[in-house]
């Protein structure tokens, strides 16, 4: 099941950069560009790699190992070598706080 987690405050992330949050133990990169936020899986599709450490311009962010980009909106993969998408997840802020809706994965029966 879904559930809204609050991640950090909303001036732990600088405009138009990036930083990585954890939520049960899965990397998701938060991103703040023109006042937004916007959460995308943290690792890159194309081999291992940690997307927020890569160059954020504009909505697009430069996974730092071979250059391939993503939308941050929407996780698209933008150019080669990347041809899966990221996942994205919906982002709210409440008074200082932004919350990411992250369900966690289901788990096998015990
Ligand atoms: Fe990200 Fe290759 S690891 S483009």
């Amino acid at each position: 099941m879904a559930e809204w987690h609050r991640v950090a405050a909303t001036d732990d992330v600088g405009e138009d950069d990036g930083k990585q949050i954890i939520i049960e133990g899965h990397p998701i990169g938060l991103y703040k560009v023109g006042g937004e936020f916007f959460a995308v899986d943290d690792i890159c599709t194309h081999a291992f790699a940690i997307i927020s450490e890569g160059y954020l311009e504009e909505h697009s962010i430069e996974c730092p190992l071979h250059q391939g980009c993503f939308d941050i909106r929407t996780g698209k993969a933008l150019n080669a070598p990347v041809t899966v998408d990221l996942k994205s997840y919906p982002v709210k802020v409440e008074g200082d706080a932004v919350l990411i809706e992250f369900e966690s994965p289901a788990k096998p029966d015990a």
